[in-house]
């Protein structure tokens, strides 16, 4: 199978899914071994829930980040994070919302469903982030529960972060996604995108994907291999 040679494409966009991060230890989310077949998403990830029951919603995601923090990012997230250095234009747009991409140094990363590394006032509107300036559940305003600034099942993904998405898809040359099952839009869709402006377009999964048909290459391999499938 013929490698990439990432000189060849004056703009590269790398879309991750939660496969990117599996080999970190993080479960993803479908398939065996996967979140959603232990919890149900109903009970922790939705607003209903959260407005049901907040503490329990928020208990769930102070575990989540335990569990993150716990899990270092692999060769395959160096090799992306060197990527944006060596080349010129370099985009990643994730799915995931655990912040790996930037803990191995990576900085142009658009989070397509959020971080779990931060949140939100539904009415303000304004964000904490967990690191740096949390210090309630609380809005400092009006006193509701802040969310995870994530997007929920059920929730509208962010228009402005998919539009930045969709810009940084309409001038790559190439799309590499890696590590996504495609089952959940609007993300999905982007791949389609990708193909119909031209980029070649690329899929590392171990598993062939639903959306496999689509890819001009498909290397059925793990994340952390992914030097190996450039030049
Ligand atoms: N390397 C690459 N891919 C892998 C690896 C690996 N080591 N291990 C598993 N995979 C692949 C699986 O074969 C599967 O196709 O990762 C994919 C994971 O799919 P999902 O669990 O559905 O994750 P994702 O596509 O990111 O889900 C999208 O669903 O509920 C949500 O909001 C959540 O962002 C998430 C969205």
């Amino acid at each position: 199978m013929e490698k990439i040679k990432p000189e060849d494409y004056s703009a590269i966009v790398i879309f991750t899914g939660a496969g990117m991060s599996a080999e970190s230890g993080i479960p993803t989310y479908r398939g065996k071994g996967g979140i959603w077949q232990e919890y149900d998403w109903q009970q922790y990830a939705c607003q209903l829930a959260f407005d049901l029951d907040p503490k329990k919603v928020l208990a769930f995601h102070e575990l989540r980040r335990k569990s993150v923090l716990d899990c270092q990012p692999h060769a395959g997230h160096e090799f992306i994070s060197s990527l944006e250095r060596s080349h010129a234009q370099v985009t990643i747009v994730t799915q995931n919302i655990d912040g790996m991409h930037q803990r191995a140094g990576s900085h142009n990363v658009i989070e397509l469903h959020g971080s779990l590394w931060r949140l939100r006032c539904p009415s303000h509107g304004k964000r904490e982030d967990i690191g740096g300036t949390f210090e309630s559940y609380r809005c400092e305003y009006c006193q509701a529960w802040l969310r995870p600034d994530i997007t929920w099942f059920e929730d509208p993904i962010d228009q402005e972060v998919f539009f930045q998405a969709e810009q940084a898809i309409g001038q790559a040359e190439l799309f590499v996604s890696i590590g996504t099952s495609g089952n959940v839009w609007p993300a999905a869709g982007l791949a389609e995108l990708a193909g119909q402006s031209g980029c070649f377009c690329v899929e590392v999964n171990p598993e062939l994907s639903g959306m496999s048909g689509l890819y001009d290459q498909v290397f059925q391999e793990p994340a952390s291999k992914l030097s190996e499938l450039f030049i």
